[in-house]
């Protein structure tokens, strides 16, 4: 018998996946194996490392905090750490309502994770209207093809998809609307009209439904573990408007898009949005350590600042406002505002755009779509979704040529640390064309 537990792999069927790769160290975007290989990572470790593994800076920090506290309880106490990434964040997610006249994000709520992040945002939306004596408005919206994580709440606001199958007893229902998912909108459709449709489709829903919605949540701009799938800003500012129009909280999860995946700090800026809340996580220690964060305005946060107990936000984890998570994210903002990341992250996008034209070429190439340093291709498949056969087979044949790729079904995608060289960059993008060639 064994002497030691086995490890159970996420995301992995050990019936069927290849056997884990043992790692023993990571540098820049490469992961040195223990039998010798170097293996680009080419979806920054699940969307989270954004300056490089192994960042000197971030390890440092982390090293340094470490000697001085590494962790105490949040309620009733505060720390150093933990009131500079107040500080800092604050800066970053200013302008989202200032330039706009509109209600700033203001306080900042600690958890786990992306998953924990959204259940706090959505406990949040419904606790406020409870408190203020509204408890009939309780109710979700959220897109198709969305994806918010794999808590039990987190899975109710995702889409239906072979990840929440299982779950369906132990899912509550949410009001499911349209997204604007261009590529699979129905023939002689226009894009716009396209966008249109998924717009009055909300509207028809908050109109109805006003007395008993609390909140949207949406994936501003990039719908990713659905399939990278990129809609127009347009949409988003609608729905803001639709929002505010019907008193319902506009939650954005920028647990992805945050910390310039998009070109911009937040998908929301690039769009001119100023969201309730927003859900924060992955990047935000510079994919050291885990971290939530639900941040979100004045307004939302003063329903539960009342005489009355029963209007405190019960909901907190051990692990609230780790010190030596703090210290990583204080050292990645530290990056954002000392190193050129902004001008890496638009060579990543210059280096996308042009790859990905080449792809229109291809007869298996059903679109491509970029924003910002994620690019990504859909493959055309009679199976499309994330249980297409292609998956196990690009994957493999990626890895063989040292590149990590993680497709999404028949979706291909690009989504690398921001330290990325154009040779890299390059690199990866002809295994994807050397894929497309002899694969299919
Ligand atoms: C948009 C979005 N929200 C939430 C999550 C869940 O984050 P976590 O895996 O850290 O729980 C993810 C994870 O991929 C995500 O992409």
């Amino acid at each position: 018998m064994s002497s030691s537990l086995k490890i159970w792999h996420p995301f992995t069927n050990a019936a069927l996946d290849p056997s884990p790769i043992f790692v023993e160290r990571a540098e820049g975007v490469w992961l040195h194996t223990r039998d010798g290989r170097k293996i680009l990572d080419a979806v920054s470790s699940w969307w989270v490392n954004l300056h490089g593994h192994a960042n000197p800076r971030i390890a440092a920090a982390i090293a340094e905090q470490a000697r001085k506290m590494e962790h105490v309880i949040l309620a009733g106490f505060t720390h150093e750490p933990a009131e500079k990434l107040a500080a800092g964040l604050r800066k970053w997610l200013a302008p989202l309502g200032r330039a706009r006249g509109k209600p700033e994000l203001t306080h900042l709520f600690f958890s786990d994770d992306g998953s924990t992040a959204v259940e706090v945002a959505l406990k949040l939306a419904v606790q406020y209207f409870s408190n203020l004596g509204r408890p009939m408005k309780k109710e979700i919206v959220a897109l198709e093809h969305g994806y918010h994580g794999d808590t039990a709440g987190a899975m109710s606001v995702s889409d239906d998809s072979p990840f929440t199958d299982p779950f369906r007893s132990m899912r509550y229902a949410v009001h499911r609307v349209p997204a604007p998912y261009l590529y699979r909108r129905a023939e002689g459709v226009t894009e716009a009209a396209h966008v249109e449709h998924c717009v009055r489709i909300l509207a028809e829903l908050l109109e109805e439904k006003s007395e008993s919605i609390a909140c949207l949540i949406l994936e501003p701009l990039l719908q990713a573990a659905g399939g990278m799938i990129v809609y127009p800003a347009e949409y988003l500012r609608k729905a803001r408007e639709l929002c505010t129009q019907h008193d319902v909280l506009l939650i954005a999860d920028e647990v992805l898009t945050g910390f310039g995946r998009t070109g911009k700090m937040f998908a929301c800026d690039l769009a001119g949005v100023a969201p309730d809340l927003m859900c924060l996580s992955k990047g935000i220690t510079g994919g050291f350590l885990p971290m939530g964060v639900t941040v979100c305005t004045d307004r939302v946060e003063s329903a539960f600042r009342s005489e009355d107990r029963m209007h405190t936000f019960y909901h907190g984890h051990s692990y609230t406002g780790n010190a030596l998570a703090c210290a990583a994210a204080n050292a990645s903002l530290q990056i954002f505002e000392d190193e050129p990341v902004f001008d890496r992250i638009a060579a990543i996008a210059k280096i996308n755009a042009e790859r990905l034209a080449q792809f229109s070429d291809f007869a298996v190439v059903g679109e491509t779509r970029q924003i910002g340093t994620m690019g990504a291709i859909e493959l055309r498949a009679d199976d499309a979704g994330y249980l297409s056969a292609m998956r196990p087979k690009l994957y493999r044949f990626f890895l063989e040529r040292g590149v990590l790729l993680r497709p999404l079904g028949n979706v291909v995608y690009v989504l690398p640390p921001y330290v990325i060289s154009a040779d890299e960059l390059h690199q990866v993008y002809d295994v994807i064309v050397e894929a497309v060639q002899t694969l299919f």
